[in-house]
């Protein structure tokens, strides 16, 4: 998400996080079940028509088709597209590393959520950089609690990325989402710890860090979507939507079968 998004931060009741859950649940199982398809050779194009299959069988609606013009039910962004990658003939190679970005929405209630993907065998830098991401998105959200600033959730992703000497994109953030898509809050994924809005309990928010190898400049494609790294360097990203409850966080996108991370690979052992 990369437009401004001000103004007051809504706040849920209790029962509204069953709405949050049954979405997250449904798009978490999408995800869980791209697995297999994910292939050298397979076309981005073909991943989502899988996903238009997937949600026809959940009997859901896709958040992105129609949304601004957009005409997928999935951004693919594949090595140095950073986000908003649109899906299309081009075919997977070994070692290509890929977020697939699903939102949908469930009895009015909209549910996002990314995983990074390998094509075969990422390099080892491939790999490092999808660990790196996936640990800067959890331990922002372990700073997740009533009290707790948006700024403390900026400042875990930045100081978790920079220290492994890679770049946090702050071009793009994560959103308020609910019954609407993009809500307020802009959700930094840089910042300092004790800035920024307080979290309350019954915000609904996303937490979705890019994270590059190179510099964290990005540029937009002459379609108007894509969005790359300028310095062409692999950039990866992690999605979840999460509520803030009395003592804490609920992820409402966990995968079903614990495949958020590793997606479908198993990561080096070094
Ligand atoms: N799912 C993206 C997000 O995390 C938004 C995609 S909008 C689209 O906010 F139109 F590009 F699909
Ligand atoms: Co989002
Ligand atoms: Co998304």
């Amino acid at each position: 998400m990369n437009s401004p998004n001000s103004g007051p931060i809504r706040i849920h009741k209790p029962a509204d996080f069953d709405g949050m859950r049954a979405a997250g649940r449904v798009v978490a199982t999408i995800l869980d079940e791209l697995t297999e398809c994910v292939q050298p050779n397979v076309t981005t194009a073909e991943i989502d028509d899988r996903v238009m299959e997937l949600i026809a069988e959940h009997h859901v609606r896709s958040a992105t088709i129609g949304y601004r013009g957009y005409k997928h039910a999935t951004c693919i962004s594949v090595n140095h597209v950073v986000c908003h990658g649109i899906p299309g003939p081009k075919r997977l190679r070994n070692g290509d590393i890929l977020n697939i970005d699903v939102t949908v929405i469930v009895d009015g209630w909209y549910g996002d959520s990314s995983r990074m993907y390998v094509a075969g065998t990422p390099k080892r830098k491939a790999d490092r950089l999808i660990k790196v991401t996936h640990d800067s998105l959890m331990q922002a959200i372990s700073k997740i609690r009533p009290g707790a600033t948006f700024g403390d959730i900026g400042a875990a992703i930045q100081t978790h990325a920079e220290s492994r000497t890679m770049s946090v994109v702050s071009e793009f953030c994560g959103h308020g989402i609910g019954r609407e898509f993009h809500l307020p809050p802009n959700v930094l994924h840089v910042g300092e710890s004790g800035t920024g809005p307080v979290l309350r309990e019954g915000m609904f928010f996303t937490v979705e860090p890019m994270i590059n190898l190179g510099r964290p400049e990005t540029k937009i494609l002459h379609d108007n979507w894509t969005a790359v790294t300028r310095d062409r360097s692999l950039s990866a990203q992690f999605e979840h939507s999460i509520g803030v409850t009395p003592d804490g966080y609920e992820i409402f996108t966990l995968s079903p079968r614990g495949r958020f991370y590793p997606a479908n690979w198993q990561p080096e052992v070094t």
